[in-house]
């Protein structure tokens, strides 16, 4: 099995990566991404959506929302969620690698570090070819990771943070494969009792992402440092990616 197949991990990580406020951010955020993509929107699709925190909210601006994720357990969350703010999005359970609906979306989004999941660097760039050729003439792709350059910047080989709700949460990382990696253990701490979730991540500077961009066909790939669009220099906190096909 796969780290990502490990529906364990996401069930119980589910507190910890989705707090109120971070629920709360993200009409922001879907606010910022209208402003980055320049171009009017009907129809957008939200890849690894998770419990779908930016479709409801594009659904609310009076688009048209596909949310595409493999967990079940987040897409029955997304469900729940959307009843009860009363709008309608297509959910659709669907590795990444594989959702293809070519030329049918204005927008396609993949947020908070969707991406470089995989064992194999090709099957990142499927996932990018999959995106160019599930966007219409002219559709935006709008990305959000944390950059390589991020990563190095603020480097720690272990941290730690206490949760309101008391939960431990210890993050330990390796760089592997001269920077291409990052090798991740989180070990959270919740009542006295210990999980442990080991996971890999491919990493990408903001160069490396906008080169495989373009191999699949991306043009005007711009390299943002947030969504409010300040640069992507130093300080830079995330590496956000707005590119048209
Ligand atoms: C960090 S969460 C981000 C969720 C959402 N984009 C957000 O901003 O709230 C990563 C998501 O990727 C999904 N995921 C992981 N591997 C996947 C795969 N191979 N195919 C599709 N979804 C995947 C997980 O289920 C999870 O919902």
């Amino acid at each position: 099995m796969e780290w990502f197949e490990n529906e364990v991990l996401w069930r119980d990580l589910y507190p910890l990566m989705f707090p109120e406020e971070r629920w709360v951010r993200a009409g922001n955020e879907v606010e910022w991404i209208l402003a980055l993509a320049e171009t009017e929107i009907h129809s957008a699709l939200d890849l690894c959506c998770g419990p779908g925190r930016h479709a409801i909210e594009l659904v609310k601006k009076g688009i048209q929302v596909t949310g595409v994720d493999r967990t079940a357990f987040y897409l029955e969350k997304a469900r729940e969620k959307a009843q009860h703010e009363g709008v309608e999005v297509e959910w659709v359970q669907s590795d990444m690698r594989e959702f293809t609906r070519p030329e049918s979306f204005d927008l396609a989004l993949n947020m908070f570090t969707s991406f470089g999941y995989f064992e194999n660097d090709e099957d990142d760039l499927t996932v990018l070819a999959g995106m160019y050729r599930n966007l219409r003439a002219d559709g935006v792709l709008i990305m959000d990771m944390i950059g390589k350059e991020c990563i190095a910047a603020n480097f720690q080989e272990t941290s730690s943070v206490e949760e309101p709700d008391g939960t431990v949460f210890i993050e330990r990382r390796k760089v592997q494969d001269g920077w291409g990696r990052i090798d991740n253990e989180w070990i959270l701490i919740r009542k006295g009792k210990v999980s442990k979730f080991c996971f890999q991540l491919a990493i990408y500077s903001g160069v490396e992402i906008r080169d495989r961009l373009r191999r699949v066909g991306f043009r005007d790939v711009k390299l943002l440092g947030d969504l409010q669009g300040a640069p992507y220099g130093w300080g830079a906190r995330r590496l956000v990616v707005v590119a048209r096909k």
